[in-house]
């Protein structure tokens, strides 16, 4: 580490986060961000790194995007916060965007600042639109940091605030297992079913086809709502707009974060169907947020799901799905003891290595090598490979001969028997 890191690092340590800079430290990964453009970033000692995290898709139009900037500079001449009581055109073509690239049953969205926010929101709207108070989420699911979307979350996660969700209102299911929601559903008190498409911080297992439009059918058998959790999900990440919709199911509410603030300003929004958006017709003041749906945030994020929209960049996110399938069997035919499966839906992705701490040394060989990419905290096994959207074709086989580098050197370190233990990661920073 070089002497002005170590000055931020140490300085971190005593006025931020002690525990995080030891975690980071212990790994080797002391990234202190400089400039960035695309989906590079350059560490304070000069090193380019891509970035194959993208803080779960925060940068899913890369860094500093030029058009996102532009909007937000010349935005930022004519539009400020704004007032959340109020109507105002660039809200209004905020919904339309969102309302246009969603299915044509839904009808309303509503603004907040990050994902957990919005899904605090989603539950409590399902929770007014049934009378009930149940939710159902799958075990390993990562909904945010935030009161509900902790509740509802990792219950090892809620427990080290003293949160102690009540067992009649939080209930854990098996991903992709049908038959164990069904179960619960039968009880005819739930008031949502909320899942992540492909659960992010369990290293994206992918779900059966057929799996989210049971979710559906057996949500609406029963009475109870369908949010489709879509922070990391959603914006083209899976090669749809939304990953629950190319799987076919029909959520009653999508909830976006994320990429939706163009990587500039933190936007995240409740699309809602009508049933869903019930309380906006009974009492539209019963949920607020001093920023919730500000107007330059409205400009970037209008911006951004316009981008992410183009034919252009569906194109590229299908060059990049093909370029990732064989790119990775390739490197996969390389090391076929420690990388033993790939899971991918359009640029999402899942390494899975044959070691349960297999992506904690990938993680940080990646690094020592150009690449910042995270591993699933919930399966440490399992590397989060998260392909930016507009990435070109160059920097997409270069992030594939680093991959194949650290996973020797990852595979050999491992199999020296060398310091990958688990070391707790319980920050939320460390889940996405
Ligand atoms: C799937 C999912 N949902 C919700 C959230 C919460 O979003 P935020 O951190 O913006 O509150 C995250 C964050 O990582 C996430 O990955």
């Amino acid at each position: 580490m070089n002497e002005s890191k170590t000055a931020i690092y140490d300085e971190a340590a005593r006025v931020w986060n002690p525990n995080k800079v030891e975690v980071f430290r212990h790994y080797g990964i002391d990234i202190v961000l400089g400039d960035r453009h695309g989906y590079t970033f350059t560490d304070a000692d000069g090193r380019r790194l891509i970035n194959m995290h993208l803080n779960g898709g925060v940068f899913n139009l890369g860094h500093t995007n030029e058009e996102v900037r532009a909007a937000l500079v010349e935005g930022s001449a004519h539009y400020d916060a704004g007032n959340h009581y109020f109507p105002s055109p660039v809200k209004n073509a905020l919904c339309e965007e969102l309302l246009g690239v969603s299915p044509d049953y839904m009808r309303y969205v509503a603004f907040n600042n990050g994902g957990g926010e919005s899904i605090d929101a989603a539950v409590k709207f399902a929770r007014r639109a049934t009378g009930r108070t149940r939710v159902i989420t799958v075990n390993g699911a990562f909904h945010g940091a935030t009161g509900i979307a902790m509740e509802a979350g990792s219950p090892e996660m809620a427990a080290f605030f003293n949160m102690a969700p009540d067992p009649r209102e939080y209930t854990h299911v098996a991903f992709d297992d049908l038959d164990a929601l069904g179960e619960v559903l039968e009880l005819e008190d739930t008031a949502c079913v909320l899942i992540e498409s492909i659960p992010a911080t369990l290293g994206f297992p992918l779900p059966h086809d057929d799996y989210l439009a049971g979710v559906t059918e057996l949500a609406h058998r029963h009475g109870a709502l369908y949010i489709a959790d879509e922070v990391q999900t959603g914006l083209m990440r899976s090669g749809d707009m939304w990953c629950a919709i190319g799987y076919g199911a029909s959520p009653d509410m999508i909830v976006t974060g994320k990429g939706l603030s163009g990587g500039y300003y933190p936007m995240s929004a409740v699309i809602m169907n009508e049933r869903a958006g019930q309380w906006l017709h009974e009492d539209g003041f019963a949920h607020l947020s001093s920023f919730g749906g500000s107007e330059l945030g409205c400009v970037v994020a209008t911006k951004a799901v316009e981008i992410t929209a183009r034919e252009s960049t569906a194109a590229n996110v299908e060059m990049l799905t093909e370029l990732y399938a064989e790119g990775l069997e390739r490197v996969r035919a390389h090391h076929p003891d420690f990388f033993v499966g790939v899971r991918q839906r359009g640029v999402i992705m899942g390494l899975q290595t044959a070691h349960p701490q297999g992506a904690t040394a990938l993680m940080a060989a990646l690094y020592t090598n150009g690449v910042w990419a995270m591993r699933a905290n919930f399966d440490q096994s399992v590397l989060q490979w998260k392909a930016g959207l507009l990435m070109d074709r160059d920097l997409a086989r270069e992030s594939l001969e680093i991959l194949d580098v650290a996973m020797g050197e990852a595979a050999q370190t491992l199999g020296a028997g060398s310091d990958a233990e688990e070391i707790s990661m319980t920050g939320v920073g460390a889940s996405r």
